[in-house]
């Protein structure tokens, strides 16, 4: 759930017109770069000029200038080139392309026949039986519930982002990103509906199988979404059983107070990790009289501390805080020993969520208060398309550089 359409006081809700298809935000960016910081280490005993060789083949991040000429001697001193980055992922991608050289070292041949795509890293990376450089295997700790409360005992911040497929699973993984949740906001930013009421569970399985597929060490969450699991604590067993078994979640998320406390308790105890979800619950968006701030009034604010406690009795391993004043979450967050997760809910959570897709300011015309852009993909994506299209009619793309011969 997620209120897509802003997250707005009451006040505002009338004036505020938002999604708008032609106003572009105008708030300035703040992209995070990460230069790839490359460094080769060789043995003493390599050739100087081998040396300056292989320095020159690790640094090159990019497809340009892979020689063919190496002499089969080299071959040996390969495994000992050690190219150390600031990422795992950079780290693995280098591993990769260190492969793809020996390939080309070893076959030089096929690559002139077309075998080997020179320019065209990714064909080059695949020939999986070329002996690699021996790389310590070092295996990223998973996060798992028990990760959760220390962190929470720790005071370190946990992070959460939504996903919904492989490739931005991997890279949110790959960033050091906790916790990959693949929310029913999926009905909105991929699908395009108005609400996350219309999103089924097998829609629900199917992203959550894409998400898992991409991720090495968060922990994936996936949303149930409305009516998977409000009828009984049978039809929640048997929703989150699916979610777990064909999507690969790691842990379910619903909506809900004192009202669903029964469901999570069935949950907890088949086993299956339960995140809570209170404040903001937009799969109640029309009970809710649209996706407005909740908690202000006092009577509200004690039903969402009183639900609060009931579901880490229950036994959830988390509760999301959406769209709830600061003070309230920071209430209920020192109350509980379990994290909460804010979005739309102050800095004193224990951690914070994301869509990713406003995060990454992919829907300009979106930008409720609680959602920072830290990149301008709009913009860029769209100048990236608009020259491709323009190449293509100018007959500049492809060149012969993107051409078999
Ligand atoms: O569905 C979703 O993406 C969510 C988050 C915004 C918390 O529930």
């Amino acid at each position: 759930m997620y209120g897509r359409h802003g997250l707005i006081e009451e006040k505002e809700q009338q004036s505020l017109a938002l999604h708008s298809p032609t106003s572009h935000s105008s708030d300035a960016f703040a992209a995070s770069p990460h230069p790839p910081n490359a460094q080769a280490e060789m043995r003493p005993e390599m050739r100087p000029e081998m040396r300056s060789e292989m320095r020159s083949e690790a640094r090159s991040e990019t497809r340009v200038g892979l020689k063919t000429n190496v002499q089969s001697s080299a071959i040996h001193s390969v495994p000992t080139l050690r190219v150390l980055h600031t990422s795992s992922s950079q780290r693995r991608s280098t591993s990769l392309r260190e492969g793809a050289a020996l390939a080309r070292m070893e076959a030089p041949e096929a690559e002139e026949q077309g075998g080997l795509h020179a320019e065209h890293v990714p064909q080059a990376e695949r020939p999986l039986s070329i002996p690699r450089p021996a790389e310590p295997a070092k295996k990223p700790r998973k996060i798992t519930v028990r990760t959760l409360r220390e962190m929470k005992q720790r005071g370190e911040k946990l992070t959460m982002l939504t996903a919904y497929d492989a490739t931005f699973a991997r890279l949110l993984d790959e960033a050091g990103i906790e916790m990959l949740l693949v929310g029913d906001s999926l009905g909105m930013v991929v699908q395009g509906q108005e609400n996350t009421l219309s999103v089924t569970l097998d829609e629900m399985i199917y992203h959550t199988r894409c998400v898992a597929r991409g991720t090495k060490r968060a922990m994936v969450v996936g949303d149930l979404p409305f009516m998977s699991y409000q009828i009984s604590p049978a039809q929640a067993l048997e929703s989150a059983g699916r979610l777990v078994k064909e999507g690969g979640a790691h842990a379910v998320k619903l909506e809900g107070g004192e009202e669903v406390v029964p469901q999570i308790a069935a949950l907890v105890r088949a086993g299956i990790p339960v995140v809570g979800h209170l404040g903001l619950t937009p799969q109640s968006v029309h009970a809710m009289g649209g996706f407005v701030v909740q908690g202000r009034a006092p009577e509200q604010a004690q039903a969402i501390k009183r639900s609060a406690i009931a579901l880490q009795e229950a036994g959830v391993c988390s509760i999301v805080l959406e769209g709830i004043p600061a003070a309230l979450a920071s209430e209920i967050t020192a109350s509980l020993s379990i994290p909460t997760i804010g979005i739309g809910a102050g800095v004193e959570c224990d951690g914070q969520v994301l869509v990713i897709y406003d995060l990454l300011g992919m829907s300009p015309d979106f930008k409720p208060r609680f959602v920072k852009h830290y990149a301008d993909l709009f913009t860029s994506i769209s100048e990236a398309v608009q020259t491709y299209r323009d190449e293509v009619k100018q007959a500049e793309f492809p060149r012969s550089e993107h051409s078999f011969f």
